[in-house]
């Protein structure tokens, strides 16, 4: 176990001294964040208390809960500096000059403790030049942490150690910024750019150029250079928009001044007018007026998307292209040998871009899964470039370089016909610089499912839910469907998986390794029910939902759910009936079935309140819990982050928040299995009801609403309904309203909107746009 961080100090409070203070806040550790004296103003720790501030009022968030701002104590270079010396772990994120970099290193040789990890945060500058002139004393402690912005939600960190680096010293760092700030660490030589940055911006500047040269629209570049090659669906011009144009620039000019003149980036650069012009227009994007495309306001209030036309420069309304040729779309071969400009653009981006990261291959990293993981978690590519190269064939692929008269990359060569992964004995191995197989090595206590499943069958599988045996005698539920989206087939794998736990297994814990945990019940499939009026359908789904979930809750062992991402409506309900929920920090949970019209119907009510009215300080009586689960349902609140659902009440305090995604499965397992001995399941609740008195209160504030326009006039119906089982129907106060009772209400209020127009047309809406329908 390496040694604990127990105090950070980030200097520098810019986007990312401040953004990456957050992070260590999130992770409940002090943090110390300084900057420079402002040269005007009487506050000399205006800088850092700015960003703090300002920080609070960032969306997307990078505070998990704005308690954890008070975590960091604010302060300036001039007056506080020798407080470095009660920390752990210094990161210097300052402006990325060497000069002021180097300088500040040499105050804090004297200052700080010796065996104090100090990093930079730098994204170009190597640290050989970063510690010249440092002490042999001060050189050990020091490395390279390359965090990716916004630091609370890139995934990625890039570490590099020089030569006289302490081992121990990096393990401290790295065991942080794994287990305490979530990141997944990609180890790499120290080389200008590092791996990410250095492909990434290779890879954007050839595919702007080609998409020039080529004469192709911003629309047909995004729409080939995007999802067929696994890109994030904004594509190319999409994504710069969404990092900012100004950006480019600032890269091109730290990787020029660092990169050696024969590398193939300087290929790249070339006289840009109608960016610089963008640019000084203020069009650097999204968080400017716009970039490449841009959202423009109507007269009558609506929105037109425009795109800009790469040859004159000037704005036009944004055209969807024709479908890309049949199998382009989903198989990479096809996509670069399709006719007309499709293959054209294809090889284009690809041809060169893979080139230059297999090149990359021992240069800017020892192996080829830390190259693959930077550009997947760096820049959001669903594979890898050496990913990708197999999907061609690597072969193929040096088969057609040569063709064309171009270099082979050596790696190319080495692998010959050989891919770069393969899976032997259920384990996923890489090739190496040498030309051998190497086992990909996992860090160790990670468990991924992913890995499981190369290495056995699932136990039972549907179109909709698996179920994994993940070792020790715990059972893996996993959701498969669209969106994670929830049917009978995952009710029925749900009761299936009981029987079987309960047969030869010690406990359960639900996870999965989507983008999102679930986005809640099936939408499409109810409203198909609906359109053919097949009420008992609905009704079979509604009951059996509820039985699927008291199974698992009352099951004769432990329950732990272990979200990551949103968890919504039935999703969320779920981790209301598990006996723990083990949360990745990252988690977006909420009842949020009002918004479509509809009440919760697995459950989830009487869970939320029972949770509530259990709660730490809970005040006495039944209308306080009411009141609030009232609140979050009618009004479908999400938290932001585990830390927010905690706080808002749909996590316990018991519940754990993992922060590193790659852990959670392992940390829920060991939730699960501490649960095993001795494990009861939970006594049936009884509540007491504050009934129609209850009523009328929560409908008074609701009317208010509406008079303020806060409620449209649908809003209040549905609120009604859900009162109707929240306050306990016909219960009064002196009434005990047993599980079942408050089941057999919601069934009924569920059946009630799911058959009124106004809900259906919500539904249809969500279905159609995405977005709530306000009637
Ligand atoms: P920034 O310009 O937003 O912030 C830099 C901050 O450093 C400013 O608040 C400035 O007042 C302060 N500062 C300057 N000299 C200082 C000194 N001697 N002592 C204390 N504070 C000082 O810059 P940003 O973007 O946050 O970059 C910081 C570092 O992170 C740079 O090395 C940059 O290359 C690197 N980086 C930037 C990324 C980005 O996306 N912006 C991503 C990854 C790394």
């Amino acid at each position: 176990m390496a040694e604990a961080i127990n105090k950070v100090c980030v200097i520098g409070a810019g986007v990312m001294g401040a953004g990456i203070a957050a992070q260590a806040a999130n992770a409940g550790v002090p943090v110390l964040l300084l900057d420079i004296v402002p040269k005007e103003g009487a506050d000399r720790d205006a800088i850092a208390k700015g960003a703090v501030a300002r920080m609070l009022k960032t969306e997307p968030a990078p505070f998990m809960s704005k308690a954890a701002a008070r975590l960091i104590e604010t302060g300036n270079i001039d007056d506080h500096l020798e407080r470095v010396a009660e920390c752990d772990w210094i990161v210097e994120a300052v402006v990325e000059r060497l000069d002021v970099k180097q300088a500040l290193y040499a105050r804090l040789e004297t200052l700080k403790r010796p065996g104090a990890a100090v990093s930079s945060n730098t994204s170009t500058i190597p640290l050989a030049k970063l510690i010249e002139g440092r002490s042999d004393q001060f050189k050990p402690d020091f490395l390279i942490t390359h965090f990716f912005n916004p630091p609370r939600y890139m995934r990625l960190i890039e570490i590099v150690t020089g030569p006289a680096t302490d081992a121990a010293v990096a393990a401290k760092v790295e065991d942080f910024v794994d287990r305490m700030m979530g990141k997944r660490i990609v180890r790499a030589k120290d080389t200008p750019g590092f791996i990410a940055n250095r492909i990434g911006v290779y890879w954007l500047s050839t595919a702007v150029n080609a998409a020039m040269d080529q004469g192709l629209s911003v629309e047909e570049a995004d729409q080939i250079g995007g999802r067929p090659m696994g890109v994030p669906k904004t594509g190319i011009f999409g994504l710069i928009d969404l990092v900012g144009l100004d950006l480019m620039p600032l890269l091109n000019a730290s990787l020029s001044a660092t990169l050696p003149k024969d590398d193939p980036f300087f290929g790249t650069l070339r006289p840009a007018p109608l960016v610089e012009k963008m640019i000084a227009e203020g069009y650097t994007g999204r968080k400017g007026k716009g970039g490449f495309y841009r959202l423009d306001k109507r007269p009558d209030g609506s929105r037109a998307k425009l795109a800009i036309d790469l040859s004159s420069g000037e704005y036009r309304p944004e055209r969807k292209p024709p479908p890309l040729p049949e199998g382009a779309d989903r198989d990479l071969s096809a996509l670069i040998s399709a006719p007309g400009k499709t293959g054209a653009y294809a090889w284009a981006i690809l041809g060169p871009v893979l080139s230059y990261a297999a090149n990359l291959a021992g240069v800017a990293a020892d192996d080829i899964v830390a190259i693959d993981d930077a550009m997947k978690l760096g820049y959001n590519w669903r594979y890898g470039p050496f990913e990708l190269i197999d999907r061609l064939g690597p072969g193929k692929f040096a088969e057609r370089l040569r063709t064309e008269g171009r270099p082979v990359p050596a790696i190319l060569e080495t692998a010959g016909d050989r891919p770069f992964y393969q899976v032997v004995d259920g384990k996923r191995r890489h090739l190496t610089i040498d030309g051998e197989y190497a086992e990909v090595v996992r860090r160790e206590g990670v468990l991924l499912l992913e890995d499981v499943k190369l290495a056995s069958e699932p136990l039972s599988k549907t179109a909709s839910a698996a179920l994994w045996d993940v070792g020790d005698g715990v059972v893996c539920l996993e959701f498969i469907g669209k969106m994670n989206a929830l049917d009978d087939q995952v009710l029925a794998t749900i009761q299936k998986g009981v029987a079987l736990v309960k047969e030869r297994y010690k406990a359960l814990v639900i996870y999965n390794e989507a983008d999102n945990f679930s986005a809640g019940a099936n939408l499409g499939l109810a409203m198909f029910a609906v359109n053919i009026a097949a009420w008992s359908e609905i009704e079979k789904l509604v009951a059996g939902g509820q039985q699927a979930y008291k199974a698992l809750k009352y099951a004769p062992f432990p329950v732990v759910g272990a979200p990551s991402g949103m968890a919504l409506g039935g999703g969320c309900e779920i981790l209301l009936h598990c006996d723990a929920v083990q949360a990745h920090a990252e988690t977006y949970m909420g009842l949020v079935e009002c918004g479509v019209g509809l009440v919760p119907g697995w459950g989830g009510n009487g869970e939320l309140l029972d949770r509530l009215g259990k709660a730490p300080r809970a005040p006495k009586g039944p209308m306080p819990a009411v009141a609030k689960a009232f609140e979050l349902i009618s009004t479908a609140q999400v938290a932001k982050s585990a830390a927010e659902a905690r706080e808002m009440g749909y996590l316990r305090p018991t519940d754990a928040i993992t922060m590193n995604r790659d852990r959670l499965l392992a940390d829920a397992k060991a939730k699960a299995l501490a649960l095993v001995e001795g494990y009861a399941p939970p006594e049936k609740p009884v509540f007491q009801l504050p009934g129609a008195s209850g009523r009328a209160a929560l409908a008074n504030a609701v009317h208010d609403f509406g008079l303020r326009g806060l409620a449209t006039p649908y809003d209040v119906v549905v609120s009604a309904r859900l009162a109707e089982v929240l306050t306990g129907g016909e219960a009064d106060l002196v009434d005990t309203v047993t599980e079942d009772d408050l089941l057999r209400l919601e069934r009924r209020e569920f059946l009630a909107a799911v058959k009124d127009a106004r809900t259906q047309a919500r539904v249809e809406h969500m279905l159609e746009t995405g977005k709530p329908l306000r009637n």
